[in-house]
């Protein structure tokens, strides 16, 4: 049995992955905060033939997070692939001057905290299987910072560097760990930035196991 968990998992990116994996035989583990939406969710998979099933957490709640997985591979079996891609909240998206040290509490709770927590609570699962892959989500900020987004450009940048960490430590024990960058907006029919391109793209990574940082576009796209 081969098991998915998107942490962030909506409408867009979330369910393009879950659906290209489920294609291929994966269950899937959805986390995000509402149960309610991602048992909607996970009603709209079962239709088009994927089994997945919701667990409800904040990823801010790094203990909640943990449970979450932890219940998540209590019912399909050990994490194989870990996608981290909860989208960031708009509040994290302030002007540098105006960035105070307690503004940046949210953005590192959710891009390195949130990581670190669901990491460590799946890798021993990894392990135990032999095999696995971590996909780290971002958006352009993470390699370009911009002074309007302080909030995201500091996190996803120490999200990048433990990535960028975990890929070089991890990959002699068959654990891929790689970062897809998106710039700019996902946009629904875009040739690179369609939810449904971006998710072949990151079977692609898990399939091809090369290199950390990945490009889904041009970064002045
Ligand atoms: N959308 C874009 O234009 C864009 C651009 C560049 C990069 N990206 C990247 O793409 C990924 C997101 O894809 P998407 O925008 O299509 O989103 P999506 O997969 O449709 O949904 C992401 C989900 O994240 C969940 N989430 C937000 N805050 C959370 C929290 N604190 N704890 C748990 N879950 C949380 C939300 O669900 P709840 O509200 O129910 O918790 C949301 O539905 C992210 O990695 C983002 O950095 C997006």
């Amino acid at each position: 049995m081969t098991a998915l968990a998107v942490v962030g998992a909506g409408p867009g990116l979330g369910a393009a992955v879950a659906r290209r994996f489920g294609r291929e035989g994966y269950d899937v583990a959805l986390v995000a905060r509402d149960q309610g939406r991602l048992d909607t969710l996970a009603g709209e998979l079962a239709a088009d033939g994927v089994g997945a099933r919701g667990f409800a957490a904040d990823v801010r709640d790094p203990r909640a997070l943990a449970a979450a997985l932890e219940a998540a591979a209590a019912a399909v079996g050990p994490i194989e692939v870990l996608q981290y891609s909860p989208v960031p909240h708009r509040d994290f998206m302030r002007p540098v001057l105006a960035t105070t040290h307690t503004d940046l509490i949210g953005p590192v709770e959710f891009s390195v905290y949130g990581p670190v927590a669901a990491v460590q609570q799946v890798l021993p699962g990894m392990r135990g299987l032999g095999r696995g892959t971590i996909l780290f989500v971002n958006g352009g900020t993470a390699v370009v910072p911009h002074p309007e987004r302080a909030g995201t450009s500091i996190a996803f940048a120490a999200e990048s560097a433990y990535g960028h960490l975990l890929h070089d430590r991890l990959a002699a024990e068959g654990i891929h760990v790689a970062q897809l960058i998106v710039p700019g907006a996902i946009v629904p029919g875009h040739p690179r930035k369609d939810p449904g391109v971006l998710a072949d793209v990151l079977w692609s990574l898990h399939q091809d196991r090369h290199g950390f940082r990945h490009f889904a576009d041009d970064l002045d796209s």
